[in-house]
């Protein structure tokens, strides 16, 4: 459905807000069960990935016909590398659930000739009749996928070199901040914009300042979350910790509140 607006949805815990986003996903997958799903990786969509594994296991999700493309990788890591991001989706979600190995797509960090590993993985989405529901996370700089303040808000799926501070951020796996690889390949934000719906996700008092520059800030590449904002039809989903530094929470409540049946996702 078309939305003039990001749609935006406060739970009051972050274990509402994820399952706020896991019925979202369930309904996706329910109406298209041959749908196209754009994954993301971070520590936000995890307990978003066990609440979709839960229902799988009581057999209401049956992800045979699923298709999926994960936003972005690791230079430099193969599929059975533990800080892959192909390991965490195996971990978190793959191995849980009955997806087809072959309808699994995550860009190839071991790719040789990298420019040509991205136009294929363009050529796949758009093969697979492009991505019905993108998954998104933002990260404290306002990244989505690996695409960094200053990306392209036009920008296809390529190598980007990360920051120093999101190899900080993401250290956990790795150890150290020293050891996160410095190259990724991720979506562009261009290839991101083209998902038919998006459902971004955000929990914690961390997320606060971002999300509210993405919601309701200036669209810049200085936070490429906030391009967002021209997305058509762009669902948000927050805790009360992450909503706090909203101008107009009051009004997005209001707006849900009342939203005709219609209307609601
Ligand atoms: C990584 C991923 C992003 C993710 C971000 C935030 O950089 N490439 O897709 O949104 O982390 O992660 P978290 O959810 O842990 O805050």
């Amino acid at each position: 459905m078309l939305r003039d607006r990001m749609e935006i949805i406060i739970k009051p815990s972050a274990a509402e807000a994820q399952q706020e986003a896991a019925a979202i996903l369930r309904r996706q997958i329910r109406e298209k069960p041959d749908c196209v799903l754009g994954m993301s990786t971070g520590s936000t969509p995890i307990p978003i990935y066990a609440l979709l594994a839960a229902m799988h296991r009581r057999g209401e999700l049956d992800f045979s016909r699923v298709r999926t493309f994960n936003l972005d990788e690791y230079v430099g890591l193969g599929p059975d590398h533990l800080a892959s991001y192909r390991q965490f989706m195996q971990e978190h979600l793959f191995g849980k659930v009955n997806i087809r190995p072959e309808n699994i797509r995550v860009p190839d960090g071991l790719a040789k000739d990298i420019p040509k590993h991205c136009a294929d993985y363009e050529a796949a989405i758009r093969n697979a009749g492009g991505i019905d529901l993108q998954l998104l996370g933002v990260s404290r700089d306002g990244h989505i996928g690996f695409n960094e303040p200053s990306s392209s808000l036009a920008s296809r799926t390529r190598l980007k070199t990360i920051t120093p501070q999101t190899a900080a951020d993401n250290a956990g796996p790795f150890g150290s901040a020293d050891k996160v690889p410095r190259h990724v390949i991720t979506m562009g934000i261009g290839t991101i914009m083209e998902a038919r719906r998006c459902l971004m996700v955000a929990t914690g008092a961390g997320k606060a300042a971002v999300v509210a520059q993405m919601i309701e800030g200036a669209i810049t590449a200085d936070c490429p979350a906030t391009v967002l904002q021209m997305h058509p039809s762009c669902v948000v989903v927050l805790d009360e910790e992450a909503a706090a530094k909203l101008k107009r929470a009051a009004y997005y409540r209001w707006v849900y509140a009342h939203k005709p049946d219609w209307q609601r996702v």
